[in-house]
This record gives structure tokens, sequence and C-alpha cells, in this order.
């Protein structure tokens, strides 16, 4: 009103029309305030060890746990698509107490990281996540005390090993998701001291508990095998504790950081994207991807719509980069 709005012509209704800036398609792309393109996407995959045929993940329509070979193939389709990296999770054949196989030169996701680093060189950003939960017997994110109770500290030695590994075996990134205290200083202590001094750490800074890991825990077969992680997941009534998990990562020396999940904590990505100069991811989880997918599925909702709706809603709440089991799929739409 102040601004005038409406006085043109003489007509002076007094209230704003913010309809004009609406009436075409292209209008309202030119004056979109949120742009989602390729590149902002990130796409979680599974690896599993010792299968022949892909696995469908029945929580998961449309994801499978993939072989190494098809994961090469699922690999350069994602690079045909132009998304910004993968995120790499492995399933082992064998687990023990303290997750062996997530840092043996011959572990799944250190040959899968090989082979994609040969297939695809730099042609997109390999990101390794880095924790315990899919390679203990337990599926805790660190070791376990007699007790029961996850061990901080001798926890950290392990990721440190694990970080080494695959940045060894190729990964451009280390991502490590155990919310352990203390684990971005560890890892950036071993990276460094295996001359691994470039290779970045994205640290899942602001990671809650929650219920929407649950097709997750299917798909990278890591639930735990007693109790939860409501002992080092962050609770989700907590927001400020998010800010100072982030500042916490990034004066361990995290180059990155990300929110997850997603939707339901939309509030903590604006809050940490508010508050920090680095670059902010945000995991649209396993069940954010069912909760769609369901639906879409009954026909209760337009499914690419509300896909774009959500993958814009996390943009828009701050995140640079979306890790989203639909980038190849949206990449693809965005064309
Ligand atoms: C394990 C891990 C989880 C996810 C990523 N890394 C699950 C958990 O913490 O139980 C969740 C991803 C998803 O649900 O899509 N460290
Ligand atoms: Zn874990």
């Amino acid at each position: 009103r102040t601004l005038g709005a409406g006085r043109r012509g003489g007509a002076s209704p007094g209230f704003a029309r913010g309809r004009r800036l609406r009436s075409t398609p292209a209008m309202r792309r030119l004056t979109a305030q949120t742009r989602l393109a390729p590149a902002d996407f990130v796409l979680p995959v599974f690896v599993k060890q010792g299968i022949t045929e892909p696995q469908p993940i029945s929580s998961m329509p449309g994801v499978v746990q993939h072989t190494q070979e098809s994961v090469r193939t699922a690999a350069a389709e994602a690079a045909e698509a132009g998304i910004g990296g993968l995120m790499l999770f492995g399933i082992p054949a064998d687990k023990d107490p303290v997750g062996s196989q997530a840092d043996a030169a011959d572990g799944v996701v250190n040959v899968a990281l090989q082979q994609l680093r040969a297939d695809l060189g730099d042609e997109l950003v390999l990101m390794a996540d880095l924790c315990l939960c899919e390679y203990t017997d337990h599926g805790h994110c660190g070791v376990v005390t007699p007790a029961g109770v996850v061990d901080n500290d001798p926890t950290l030695d392990r990721y440190a090993a694990v970080a080494i590994a695959q940045a060894q075996a190729g990964a451009h990134l280390v991502a490590p998701s155990g919310m352990m205290d203390g684990q971005v200083a560890a890892i950036r202590a071993g990276l460094d001291s295996a001359a691994f001094t470039e290779v970045p750490i994205l640290a899942y800074a602001a990671k809650y508990a929650s219920g929407f890991y649950g097709p997750f825990r299917e798909a990278a077969e890591g639930a735990p095998q007693f109790g939860d992680r409501s002992t080092y997941q962050m609770d989700p009534p907590n927001a400020a504790e998010a800010l100072r998990e982030v500042a916490q990562d990034l004066a361990e020396g995290a180059d990155a950081v990300m929110v997850k999940p997603a939707l339901p904590y939309l509030d903590i990505v604006r809050q940490v994207a508010d508050a920090v100069d680095v670059p902010v991811s945000a995991y649209q989880v396993s069940g954010e991807y069912a909760m769609v997918e369901a639906a879409a599925e009954r026909g209760m909702l337009d499914r690419r719509r509300a896909i774009l709706e959500t993958l814009t809603s996390i943009r828009r709440a701050g995140a640079g980069t979306v890790l989203t089991y639909w980038a190849v799929e949206a990449a693809g739409w965005l064309r």
C-alpha cells in the first residue's frame, strides 16, 4: 500500500495486487526466488557385498541395494544427469563388534569407491558416509562397552581409521554420521596424518534421533539390535543445541555441515544457514521418501509435484545441497 500499488490509471483500491506477478508460467519463473538445479542434489546409494542381482528395498519403492556392478551403472547415470554427487553406504557380508569391514581395503564401500573413482574420475563428488552401524553386529554407530553403552572415545579411533581407508579408496569427501563427540577433530587428525589434508569433511552436525530413518534401516541393514540411538543423536525438541553442534563441528575442522532429517527440521536448516558461512546440506531421509511414495502410490497426491515442492522447500529453507533418493529423477525433470 505504501508503495502505491494499484494507483495507476486512477484506480486505487487500497490493497496490493500480488496476483500481477503470478499471472503466467513465464512470469512466475521470472520471479521465482528459489531455483532447483541438478547440481544441488546428492544421491545416497547402497552397495551390498555378495549379491549378484540388485535387491529391491520394500519400504523404499524404486531404491535398491546395489551389486558392485550395478552401482557403477547407477553412478554413470547420476553423472550423466549432472547431479552433484553420490553418498555411499555399504552393507558388508560379515559384521563384528568393531565394524572391521568399514576400514578393510577390500570392504564393500572401499571396493566400490575404487571402482567408481576409476570409472568417473572427478566427474561427480564421491562421498563416503562414515559410520559403523552397517558394519557392527550390534548395529550401533560406535563400539559398545560390555554394559551395552556406546563408548565415545574408542569409537573416535575407529572413525579415524575408516576415514583414512575411505580416502585411500578414492572418496573425494568423508561424511561422519555417527554423532560421537569429537568425531570431526579425530577424523581431521587421522586424515592429515595420512597426508589426506585435501579431503574435506561434511559433518552430519545436527542429526536428530528420528522415526523417519525406519526404511533406511532396512536398506542399510543397520538397525540397532538393542536400545536406540537417543544417547548420541539429537533430541527432536532441541533447536539451540543444533547451533552448538554445528559450531563445535566447525571448530573441530568441518568444511561443510548437514542437517538431518530435512522436512521436519526446516526451521533448523534455516537457523543453521543463517548462522554459518560454510556450505549447508540437508538430508531428505528414507522416511520422507517413503511417505511421499506411499501416498502417491495410493493416488493421494501428485507425485512429481509433491516431490519438487519438498525439494524446493528444503532449498528455500537455506540448504545449498539436498541429499535425496530422488536426485537423478528430479534432475531429469529439471532438464
Ligand atoms: C547411520 C545413518 C542413518 C542414516 C544415514 N546414516 C540412520 C540412522 O542413524 O539410524 C539415515 C538415512 C535415511 O534414513 O535415509 N549413521
Ligand atoms: Zn551410524
